[in-house]
């Protein structure tokens, strides 16, 4: 099966070309955004420490799983989930997995769109030269006023909810590729310039043990549960971005050193964004636990005090946003794919429709932080509830349904014929994907339901 391309999508054109989507997929708000506030919110080292454990052990397993389960599958996940449990003989309701991702992946980007909003927003002050000598809390106010005024978070997620219809309705070769091939190594390469900064600040010592020493006593079961979704969530694991992105891979390329690429860079750029982060934090004695606004209120400080700080503060904002936008395109395509198989739609009409619906919810995310903060579900705001919803119960629900389909159903030659790793790895990736993902995720819900101590 493995060996024929799919007659409706397009394939990559090389193995670096899906490295690069993959990577692009990957790395997005989720490392530079997400990933320094919760670690600010959760107490600091601990929780960096069970993060890197869940994306070491359950992440890149199941990475290589959805990776392998897209190339074999060769269709959107949906799809691709029949056509596999069929060859398994195992019961065609595993395609319902690819149902939950296909929502997850649209609740994401209703969010996701407006964050990588604020960012657009934050590329324009940061021209007209907003942060410059500006304070800790002239920089506070300025995205404070961001949350208050629903019209202009409005305007910028339509903005970028239209650059991602438009790489979408371009399709895969055209549309995705080229828009990563640049801008990794750049945004790599500006947030190692960050991180040198940040070794200036006075508060360097302080933000490196405040991230890398682990104090377990700040660490709760809501924590925990926190740090295996985002390991899902940073790696755009759990709802079929990656596979679908697999499905696109030509056969014979290695998918567990693919894997180690893309998860690797991941993590380094999460740490260097927190590393850059932290030491902001403390010398502007702000706070860690000041939740998704942490990156608005700190970076633009070292953008307003640093020599040549207007010129980094476009391009590190002009960056977040095309890292933003290589991880939404992943995330609508699935259910584009879809569309396009199921319902005969064209890649056009398929993106707009998946992207207006979209874009509506995303409206009300929008209102989630001024006129609606009040309106309140599980004590949470629709941001807050979409985030918890999708990437703390979403996305992990849908890697133990990925690792117990690779792990149990698939047959263990097709498995071995995909990933074509010497034997003693691929033992390795079965025992894990077997015998280490499922209960580590069950135990960890369990855990956070309160139903073990
Ligand atoms: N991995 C992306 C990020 O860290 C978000 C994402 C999640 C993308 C799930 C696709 C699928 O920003």
């Amino acid at each position: 099966m493995s060996e024929q391309p799919s007659a409706i999508h397009s394939q990559w054109s090389s193995r670096f070309a899906f490295i690069l989507a993959a990577t692009g997929s990957a790395v997005g708000l989720g490392n530079i955004w997400k990933f320094p506030y919760i670690t600010g919110e959760n107490g600091g080292g601990a929780f960096v420490l069970i993060y890197l454990l869940c994306v070491l052990l359950l992440g890149a397993p199941i990475m290589i799983s959805e990776i392998m389960i897209g190339r074999r599958g060769r269709q959107s996940p949906i799809n691709a989930m029949l056509a596999l449990s069929r060859e398994a003989a195992a019961n065609p309701g595993w395609r319902y997995l690819g149902w939950l991702g296909i929502a997850a992946g649209f609740l994401i980007l209703a969010y996701y769109s407006v964050i990588a909003g604020w960012a657009l927003d934050y590329v324009f002050k940061a021209f007209l030269g907003e942060f410059l000598d500006r304070d800790a809390g002239e920089i506070q106010s300025l995205y404070t006023h961001l949350m208050a005024d629903p019209l202009t978070q409005i305007f910028w997620h339509s903005v970028f909810m239209a650059a991602t219809l438009y790489i979408v309705m371009r399709g895969v070769n055209a549309g995705l590729e080229h828009a990563v091939r640049f801008l990794m190594p750049a945004l790599f390469f500006i947030m190692l310039f960050l991180v040198g900064y940040a070794m200036t600040s006075g508060g360097y010592q302080q933000g490196l043990h405040f991230m890398f020493h682990p104090d377990f006593s700040k660490i709760g079961a809501n924590a925990i549960l926190t740090a295996m979704g985002h390991a899902f969530f940073t790696l755009s694991l759990g709802m079929g971005a990656i596979m679908v992105y697999g499905s696109y891979l030509p056969p014979h390329v290695s998918i567990a050193k693919t894997t180690f690429i893309i998860a690797g860079a991941d993590t380094a750029v999460a740490l260097l964004a927190g590393i850059a982060i932290f030491p902001l934090v403390f010398a502007n004695q702000l706070q860690v636990g000041s939740g998704p606004g942490l990156i608005f209120q700190t970076l633009p400080l070292a953008f307003g005090e640093m020599t040549g700080g207007w010129l980094f503060g476009v391009l590190f904002f002009v960056l977040l946003f095309l890292a933003a936008l290589t991880s939404s395109i992943s995330l609508i395509e699935p259910a584009v794919a879809w569309l396009v198989e199921n319902h005969g739609h064209d890649r056009y009409r398929a993106s707009l429709h998946a992207g207006l619906a979209c874009w509506l919810l995303g409206v009300g995310v929008a209102f989630s932080f001024n006129i609606w903060s009040q309106h309140k579900i599980f004590n949470k705001n629709l941001f807050e509830l979409l985030d918890f919803l999708t990437a703390n119960i979403m996305l992990p629900l849908g890697g133990l349904g990925i690792a117990l389909f690779a792990g149990w159903f698939m047959r263990a030659e097709h498995s071995e014929e995909e990933l074509e790793l010497p034997p003693e790895q691929f033992r390795i990736w079965r025992a894990l994907i077997r015998y280490v993902a499922p209960p580590a995720i069950i135990l960890v819900f369990l855990h956070a339901l309160g139903v073990m101590g």
